[in-house]
């Protein structure tokens, strides 16, 4: 663990392994460093999801770092308190850079997240910060990154859970509260996230405590027994654990919603790729079958185990009722400021608002500290997308339209999921379903950047960010 106080080498350069995922602390009003030495044999990019940064520092991929240089990024942390992540953006290449481990996780620390971890009376052992994801195993060995046309399509996905880029990860806690920061760094599975106790798998599912989401803690802890946790969202949970236990994550057998009709082709991969070689020099999106099984979105799969060791707990810490000064995200009735559209043509591929994505684009515009409220619509002949913005955190307001077996997942008022409760950056919009978003273009305390500045919307599906399911976004 280094601590983001100076300046942190950050190497690029896969080789024929997985790279680990780094981790970084950080707290609100400190400066991270980051030098990014590119040894791949592709344009790479440091992009922080999540935090608020100026176009420069956001890594978006509009000036990538080339094979062979070596770009760095320097900004102050503005944001609250929770688990961030930064991970490759350069157009057409994020899938492939990111499945093959160039993400890191940022935590970020600040006041009330201090007085969460005195309060729940948390030793080092019992709070941990996991980046998930699929990997595609066959006969023990991990396949290459080579999804044909229709995993470009659908998503790729593995058949084995990686947790910190470990397989069959195992943690040992002490008894008492676990706080756990979960992001799903998946490609494209989306996970329904449960505790088991192992010596009873047959019985119901253990209770924990929604601590917070993308952007940090709730107003108040949650007890909820699953949760749905797409592509780049984030969840802060408690877990209380008994001495001696054997506690099993596991993602739940749910109904994933790939409704899409049509077919891949070729003009829907980024057109940036073709000047650079795959980094398993096997091509991606071809015809025909990719490497190894597959197992299905949606179907149930092993996450990470914790041993709780036997020795009697030190006391039991009370679960504080407040966590943090979050306001309640409101309802909404109005007439939304934005209308935008999800859809999918089988010339282009996933659009948003008719588009796939041009770099040059201005995009949507939107005056700097302007609240807006987007009411995003995705097409009924579609799949769940995990939309993500740049920049600025965002409230769930209202969901409508929701299909049955989602619907029922959305346990919170207005048709909302658990994780609609927090700050997000990313949100699951399903086929068919309309949401709508208060969005806050202010900047936090203290920051003034100057001039337009370019974000990004798109989906966080990263075969559909890589397909161009992306806009540009201009805050002037
Ligand atoms: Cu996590 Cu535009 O990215
Ligand atoms: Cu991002
Ligand atoms: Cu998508």
């Amino acid at each position: 663990m280094d601590p983001l106080s100076g300046r942190c080498v950050y190497v690029a350069d896969t080789g024929s392994q997985r790279l680990s995922h780094p981790v970084f602390h950080a707290r609100t009003g400190e400066f991270c460093d980051f030098v990014m030495e590119n040894r791949l044999p592709q344009p790479t990019t440091v992009h922080c999801h999540g935090l608020t940064l100026p176009e420069a520092a956001d890594g978006a991929g509009f000036t990538p770092i080339l094979p062979g240089e070596s770009g760095r990024v320097r900004f102050e942390v503005r944001n609250r308190a929770g688990l961030y992540w930064i991970h490759s953006h350069a157009h057409g290449f994020t899938a492939e850079q990111v499945h093959a481990g160039l993400a890191a996780l940022l935590i970020v620390h600040d006041a009330e997240d201090d007085a969460l971890d005195a309060a729940l009376g948390l030793g080092s052992a019992n709070r941990l910060a996991l980046a998930l994801a699929d990997v595609r195993e066959a006969n023990g060995v991990l396949m290459p990154y080579a999804p044909a046309g229709g995993e470009c399509l659908h998503g790729w996905y593995g058949n084995r859970m990686t947790v910190n880029t470990q397989l069959d990860a195992r943690f040992v806690v002490a008894p008492g509260w676990v706080r756990l920061q979960i992001l799903n760094a998946c490609n494209a599975r989306g996970l329904l996230f449960g505790f088991q106790d192992t010596a009873r798998p047959v019985s119901p599912l253990l209770p924990f405590q929604l601590l917070g989401t993308d952007g940090g803690l709730l107003a108040a802890p949650r007890q909820l027994e699953h949760i749905f946790l797409y592509g780049a969202e984030r969840i802060d949970i408690a877990i209380e654990a008994a001495a001696g236990a054997s506690i099993q994550a596991v993602s739940m057998e749910f109904d994933p919603r790939h409704q899409v009709r049509g077919k891949w082709q070729q003009p829907m991969l980024h057109p940036g790729r073709a000047n650079y070689p795959p980094l398993a020099s096997v091509d991606i999106c071809a015809t025909g079958e990719s490497g190894g099984k597959a197992l299905a979105d949606g179907a149930r799969m092993p996450l990470f185990a914790l041993r709780v060791s036997d020795r009697a707990a030190t006391g039991t810490a009370a679960l504080p009722q407040k966590l943090s000064a979050l306001a309640d995200a409101g309802i909404f009735n109005g007439t939304p400021t934005r209308r935008l559209r999800l859809d999918f043509d089988d010339q282009n591929g996933f659009l948003i608002d008719n588009q796939r994505y041009r770099i040059d684009e201005t995009g949507y515009v939107v005056a700097r500290g302007a609240r807006e409220v987007w009411e995003i619509r995705n097409s009924p002949i579609s799949m769940p997308h995990a939309m993500h913005l740049h920049g600025f955190a965002f409230r769930v307001l209202r969901r409508q339209g929701t299909f049955g077996p989602a619907r029922a997942l959305a346990t919170e008022t207005q048709g909302r999921l658990p994780t609609d409760l927090g700050l997000k950056d990313t949100v699951v919009i399903w086929p068919n379903e309309t949401v709508w978003l208060a969005v806050d273009f202010s900047l936090p305390d203290g920051v003034a950047f100057r001039g337009p500045q370019r974000y990004m919307f798109h989906c966080h599906n990263l075969e559909h960010e890589d397909g161009m399911m992306m806009r540009n976004l201009t805050v002037t």
